[in-house]
């Protein structure tokens, strides 16, 4: 719990992680992404934790990857300091993850508004791949993300010009799944999240992990995997639970097991 970029909370089932950088708009730091990944692993480990929900604070999202800290660094600083281990354990946490962006969600940022679940922004937010305008390019997943989401020909025309779309823009596209007023934000994509905490847990989890093959896997592959998650969930005491509440009328009592 002793963290100096993010502040974390438990909120009943839900496991909050607020960005806290404000000064520097939740410029991500590499110590930033080391609590992001400590924070997710431990809600993952947490049975009272349903569902995680990941904002900023102050005014943005996040504006990106720390420059200052990066403006120096040679090639094998990066190789030798795995400069992205910490951010592909982001994409192991098996909960779902709410993402909530306001303010600018900008290169890293944006890949890490992209590496959660389901998005949720505030009719202010703003999302770019400045790279382009540094000399650089993303690195986290952005042109893979991205492209992944939405296509080719508009992934490359976003990320080639660097400019910011809207948050109707990115709804529009498909990166974003509900656009919420500013003041609403929070709780809007804490509601979502309780509603994910009421259903079953291992469903969501393999639901997850099935859905995320489906971006890597052909078809074919894609369908014997799913069905392999659809039989495990049989060995689950929710599936007895959950089928036998129905056959009984009343509400079923999950328990993650
Ligand atoms: C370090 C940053 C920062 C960043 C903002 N700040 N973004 N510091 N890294 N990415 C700091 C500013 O230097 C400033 O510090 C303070 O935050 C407030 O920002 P301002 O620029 O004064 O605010 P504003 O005028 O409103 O402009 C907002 C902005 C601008 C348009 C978002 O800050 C901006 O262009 N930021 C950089 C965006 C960017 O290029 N991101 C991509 C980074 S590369 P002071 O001390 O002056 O108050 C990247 C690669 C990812 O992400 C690779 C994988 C990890």
């Amino acid at each position: 719990d002793n963290f100096s970029h993010i502040l974390i909370s438990v909120e009943g089932p839900l496991g909050m992680v607020q960005l806290n950088r404000p000064k520097v708009l939740n410029a991500i730091s590499r110590e930033m992404v080391g609590e992001l990944v400590s924070a997710f692993e431990h809600f993952d480990n947490c049975d009272d934790v349903r569902a995680i929900v990941l904002y900023g604070g102050g005014r943005a999202f996040a504006a990106g990857a720390d420059i200052d800290e990066m403006a120096n660094e040679s090639t094998i600083d990066f190789e030798l300091l795995n400069q992205f281990s910490d951010w592909d354990r982001l994409s192991k946490v098996k909960k779902p993850i709410i993402g909530a962006v306001h303010g600018f969600a900008l290169g890293g940022g944006f890949e890490l508004a992209l590496s959660c679940d389901i998005l949720f922004a505030a009719e202010d937010a703003k999302f770019g791949f400045p790279e382009v305008n540094l000399g650089v390019m993303p690195g986290a997943g952005g042109t893979q993300r991205l492209t992944k989401l939405i296509g080719r020909t508009r992934a490359l025309e976003w990320i080639w010009d660097g400019e910011m779309r809207t948050a109707k823009e990115a709804k529009e596209l498909g990166v974003v799944n509900r656009l919420v007023a500013p003041e609403l934000l929070v709780d809007e994509a804490k509601k979502y999240a309780m509603k994910l905490a009421s259903k079953a847990p291992l469903s969501l989890r393999l639901i997850k992990d099935s859905v995320n093959k489906a971006v890597d896997y052909s078809l074919y592959e894609g369908m014997q995997y799913e069905r392999k998650n659809f039989y495990l969930l049989f060995s689950s005491e929710d599936q007895k639970e959950g089928m036998k509440a129905f056959i009984e009328k009343r509400k079923p009592h999950f328990r993650g097991r």
